[in-house]
């Protein structure tokens, strides 16, 4: 008979060689490789494999065969309801039946705490196995208990072992498995330590097949390391059908869900909860939750509307720039992308006259959140200037746009949504990309200032 054979699994591509080495040939990352046993197919699937090659694809039942794409049976995905209906928008409209969602975060954001909810609130429906790694049972019950959630339908399972996870999952047949941590699942087949990326690998592995042969819904939580991804191998992220990230500040209360990716949704939808006494509450208009609340204008400071999925969102872009007693300056941002805080900054020097190479610059989206789109160039350019001259911007501005590299500013998408948003929240005052103005220059009692260039809307802010 076959025998099991010894591969080495970049964590990085998920390419496999025959021996270990320190650079992955496949993506060129150094010390990626871990030690992966593969098991030989077993002997009955070889020999009907084999049967099937001799008859010609002659359709034996068991065996796959060719089928014109048309004749296929198939209907819209089930989706059923979380009960969260902020949880439901990032899903794509519910969860299907028999997905695979890994949901990331750092420790402590609330991932446990969501899951468990949203496992409680489906059990009348959805008959779920919360499987707990990390917590026992009791605190997993004392949590449900306390936050009042009708966990009569949950069934749980303090278990690390994949195999025996499975095992104990199969007779009760349920339609959903939490398992939390996918970090601290292992399997037998491997002699890898737990939390190894091929451990991670494999046992997400057994979930994926396990939730495509029963159909059942699978959440995976994953732990978030310190570079920003899920704690294993980049892999995961291909084998599942979602991927959701919980993102916050452990000062704020407010926590953001954001969709990674989704095979039955939009990309970067988001959703957005509070987290209190009575677990994570969602909140269903966050449009204004994200500005800083002070009511005088402060330097350094302007408000933007950002559209993340599918609504507008205001947040509050701050900029503290200080005098810099290092040769090299510092530039820091937070909740952006700091390489591109860099460029704007020459952009800023080059086509507004304004020269902040002396000076160290740190940005921060106020709440936590993050704002992954290009029409934050403009308002954090005005925040860094205002933050510079020390003068507040005119009171009730809002900005967007993205600003290009001769100093132009561009339109971004769904400029009118975005400045009726900002004039219902009561903002008198709007900077935005020539190509985002309406012809009317005025959007309800808010004034619509249009700018073609960097350098008239440093001119109009200050
Ligand atoms: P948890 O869901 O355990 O986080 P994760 O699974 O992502 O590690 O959440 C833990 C934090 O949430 C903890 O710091 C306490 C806080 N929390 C509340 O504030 N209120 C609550 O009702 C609950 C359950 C947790
Ligand atoms: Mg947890």
């Amino acid at each position: 008979a076959a025998k099991a054979r010894t591969a080495y699994v970049c964590g990085e591509c998920g390419m496999d060689h025959n021996k270990w080495q320190g650079q992955c040939a496949g993506c060129a990352a150094w010390n990626t490789l871990s030690e992966f046993v593969i098991e030989p197919a077993s002997a009955a699937a070889v020999k009907s494999v084999a049967a099937s090659r001799r008859s010609g694809w002659a359709g034996k039942a068991d065996v796959p065969a060719v089928t014109a794409l048309k004749d296929v049976k198939h209907a819209e995905e089930a989706r059923v309801s979380t009960g969260i209906g902020e949880f439901d928008r990032v899903l794509g409209g519910g969860l299907v039946h028999g997905s695979v969602v890994l949901v990331g975060g750092d420790p402590g954001i609330g991932k446990s705490t969501l899951l468990l909810q949203a496992v409680a609130m489906m059990s009348s429906t959805m008959p779920g196995l919360y499987v707990t790694g990390e917590e026992s049972l009791a605190q997993v019950a004392g949590r449900g208990a306390r936050l009042g959630l009708p966990i009569d339908g949950v069934h749980a399972l303090a278990e690390t072992c994949i195999e025996r996870v499975l095992e104990q999952a199969a007779p009760m047949g349920p339609r959903l498995i939490v398992a939390d941590s996918i970090q601290t699942l292992w399997t037998e087949t491997l002699t890898a330590a737990p939390g190894s990326v091929s451990q991670v690998r494999e046992s997400a592995a057994r979930l994926v097949r396990y939730a495509k042969e029963t159909g059942t819904a699978v959440f995976l939580v994953g732990h978030v390391t310190k570079e920003g991804g899920i704690a294993g191998p980049r892999v995961l992220e291909h084998m599942v059908d979602a991927v959701l990230y919980f993102e916050g500040e452990s000062g704020s209360r407010f926590r953001v869900l954001r969709a990674f990716k989704n095979r039955f949704g939009a990309v970067n939808e988001l959703g957005v909860f509070a987290m209190g006494d009575k677990g994570l509450r969602e909140v269903p208009n966050p449009s204004a939750i994200f500005l800083s609340g002070s009511r005088e204008p402060q330097p350094g400071s302007c408000v933007m509307v950002t559209r993340e999925g599918t609504r507008p969102l205001l947040v509050e872009v701050q900029a503290l720039v200080d005098h810099s007693p290092l040769s090299n300056p510092r530039r820091v941002a937070v909740g952006m992308e700091g390489n591109r805080l860099a460029m704007l900054l020459a952009v800023l020097h080059r086509h507004g006259g304004v020269g902040v190479g002396d000076q160290d610059v740190f940005v921060n989206v106020v709440g936590g959140i993050r704002v992954q789109e290009t029409a934050v160039d403009l308002p954090l350019l005005l925040a860094v200037l205002s933050s510079l001259r020390d003068r507040p911007l005119a009171e009730q501005t809002v900005a967007f746009g993205e600003v290009g590299l001769s100093g132009e500013i561009r339109p971004v998408p769904n400029g009118e949504e975005r400045l009726k948003e900002a004039a219902t929240h009561g903002f008198k005052r709007a900077i935005v990309p020539k190509g985002n103005a309406p012809k009317a220059k005025r959007i309800g009692e808010m004034e619509v200032i249009a700018v073609e260039r960097l350098s008239e809307a440093l001119e109009v802010a200050t």
